[in-house]
């Protein structure tokens, strides 16, 4: 009887060294240890023994269960670490590929998109893209652009003024950067200043207290009126097409003379007369003129030697006119839902 016991336990752990899967495994153990498995069939045949010879019968048969439960939980072990093994082999994981969800990716503000385009028109003409600060001087935004103190032409811009600081204001053009450029680079000089403007406006549909603006300056010896109409007509056409006309009328600016107001064709009606250029044919779009020979002064440019001119865009009405934007407040809302069309 011990004698079949223990071949019991050498037949079951011959067996299950070979099992490589869960459900063979599980008939083994019914095969073994179940209820009318091969241990319990000895087990009752027990019964007939003697009482000592039992007892002994017992304790084998005991520890050959324990030795059986023991090996089978080995091999549970060493089947289940196999198919981790093989079913991460199938499902690899690529950390190579792009994740689903990547951060939401903008897009340009239309400002910046007009911007951009005529900073490359002008600087293929040989122009350079100047930079001034938002927070002037009073100096630079007005007395060296020909607007000394108390002059009326200041209450044309309603300036932001800063609290304690007179000599400082948000500057209302970007004109100011034609001193510093002179004064930085000297002359002959050709460049352009884009940028943002502040006006102490009460804000409708056409009026913002931000908005930009685009100035230009030539500066050389024997620039007349007509170089000024050639670069205009260059920047209307690149904006509106190779029919373009413009018109130039006198306006007064103190720091030009003579000075103009630039109108070019209405794109959208061709000069016929329509609702957007007001039946007139023309849109409105810069100011321009000769240079004052006090700005080339403060400039550091002597204005017997030297004449130049300078014109302004309002780069924020360029902007509304091309995308058909009618209400001027979006531009800096930061509205998602205006800004996501561009
Ligand atoms: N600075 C003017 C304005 O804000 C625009 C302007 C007009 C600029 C004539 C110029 C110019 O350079 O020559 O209204």
């Amino acid at each position: 009887m011990k004698d079949r016991l223990q071949q019991l336990k050498k037949e079951f752990a011959e067996i299950v060294d070979h099992v490589v899967d869960r459900e063979t495994l599980e008939e083994l153990k019914t095969q073994f240890l179940g209820r009318k498995g091969k241990l319990n069939g000895l087990m009752k045949e027990m019964a007939n023994l003697a009482d000592e010879e039992r007892k002994l019968v017992g304790a084998v048969a005991n520890e050959v269960k324990e030795a059986i439960e023991a090996a089978f939980g080995e091999a549970e072990c060493r089947v289940s670490k196999a198919s981790m093994a093989s079913s991460a082999a199938k499902e690899w994981i690529d950390v190579t590929e792009p994740a689903l969800h990547t951060r939401p990716r903008g897009t340009l503000h239309p400002v910046t998109r007009v911007q951009q385009d005529l900073e490359e028109l002008f600087t293929s003409m040989g122009f350079m893209v100047l930079d001034g600060p938002e927070l002037e001087s009073d100096f630079y935004n007005f007395t060296a652009l020909n607007i000394p103190p108390s002059h009326p032409a200041r209450d044309m811009q309603d300036t932001f003024y800063v609290d304690g600081r007179p000599d400082t204001v948000m500057r209302t053009q970007t004109s100011p950067v034609q001193i510093r450029g002179m004064r930085a680079y000297g002359v002959p000089l050709r460049l352009i200043a884009p940028g943002r403007v502040f006006r102490n406006e009460a804000t409708d549909v056409r009026h913002e207290h931000t908005f930009h603006q685009l100035e230009g300056l030539v500066v050389d010896k024997g620039i007349s009126m007509a170089h000024m109409k050639a670069v205009l007509e260059v920047v209307a056409q690149h904006l509106y097409g190779q029919d373009t006309k413009i018109r130039l009328r006198p306006k007064f600016y103190p720091f030009v003379e003579p000075g103009v107001n630039g109108e070019v064709t209405c794109y959208l009606c061709k000069g016929q007369g329509c609702r957007l250029c007001k039946h007139s044919g023309w849109l409105e779009i810069f100011g321009a003129g000769m240079v004052h020979p006090n700005v080339l002064k403060e400039g550091g440019v002597d204005p017997d030697v030297y004449s130049g001119f300078a014109f302004g865009f309002g780069l924020t009405r360029l902007v509304m006119l091309k995308y058909g934007i009618d209400d001027i407040r979006h531009l800096e809302s930061g509205d998602l839902r205006f800004l996501k069309q561009f």
